[in-house]
């Protein structure tokens, strides 16, 4: 069985250096698709920071451990936090961690596969797991997940997905991602003037082109943050800017200028 490392982040061993050496936890009995180790506490405490989770928000925790990460979302942001893990010591340990800590009804833990979990209702997630986890968990989250939902990541990145933000925490890579809206597609355009636009998505990264009055018009400035969309468009040499809230096939302006409709 292995010794754990208290809440205090003693040095340890990253993920990957465990991985490279072959080590794994040896007397599981379920068939583990990331081996145990523990995200050091100031690592834990900038992930929630980046995730900016709040009182009364909903925190899954993808491979929980001994349930640092959910135990710190509840204890320090008030947070209704959900840790899943697929080895039962791991869920012993961390329900005890939660009772130690005062935030058991807030704090709850489940014994499952992080990849049948139903991620679809959480304002945050976060996970130390390995790289072809995240990727196989990439669509998921595309699919599943509200545009603006935030997941963080220790570690490892999601392929080609570019993060929003990234940074170096105690020599640790912590990753954070908003999740974008959906908004490939032909749009019609109805506001001061009526036209449409096409845009190509790749993630978070958007760009496109309007067609008006039969000339086709680059797309500047196209921003897509979860929700929010932006871009500008030359008319008859005069700038203007879009700015928008998508809600599925629908696209509010801002200041209700304007609006979209996705065509079928
Ligand atoms: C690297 S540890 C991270 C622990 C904790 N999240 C932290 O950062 O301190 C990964 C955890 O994922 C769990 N795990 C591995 N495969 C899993 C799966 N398919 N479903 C759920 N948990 C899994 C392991 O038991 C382990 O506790």
């Amino acid at each position: 069985m292995q010794v754990l490392s208290r809440f205090s982040g003693a040095s340890l061993a990253p993920l990957t250096a465990v991985v490279l050496l072959g080590i794994t936890t040896a007397s599981a009995q379920p068939r583990l698709d990331v081996p145990y180790v523990p995200t050091p506490q100031e690592v834990v405490d900038r992930m929630l920071q980046l995730g900016k989770v709040k009182a009364g928000q909903f925190h899954l925790d993808l491979g929980s451990g001994d349930g640092r990460i959910a135990v710190t979302s509840a204890a320090k942001h008030g947070a209704r936090s959900l840790g899943v893990d697929l080895n039962p010591v791991r869920i012993e340990e961390a329900r005890a961690n939660a009772k130690k800590a005062g935030v058991s009804d807030r704090a709850t833990f489940e014994l499952k596969n992080l990849f049948e979990t139903d991620i679809g209702k959480a304002d945050i997630v976060t996970m130390y797991l390995l790289p072809s986890v995240n990727i196989e968990l990439r669509p998921k989250i595309l699919r599943d997940m509200w545009p603006g939902t935030r997941i963080v990541s220790h570690a490892f990145d999601m392929g080609d997905w570019t993060p929003d933000h990234r940074e170096s925490v105690i020599g640790r890579t912590v990753y954070m991602w908003i999740v974008p809206a959906r908004v490939e597609g032909r749009w019609t355009i109805e506001g001061s003037r009526n036209f449409t636009v096409t845009i190509q998505q790749k993630y978070q990264e958007i760009s496109g082109s309007a067609d008006i009055d039969g000339k086709s018009i680059p797309l500047r400035d196209a921003s897509l943050r979860g929700a929010e969309i932006g871009f500008a468009i030359d008319i008859d040499g005069m700038p203007y800017r879009f700015q928008g809230i998508v809600n599925g096939d629908q696209i509010g302006g801002r200041r209700n200028e304007w609006r979209a409709a996705r065509a079928k």
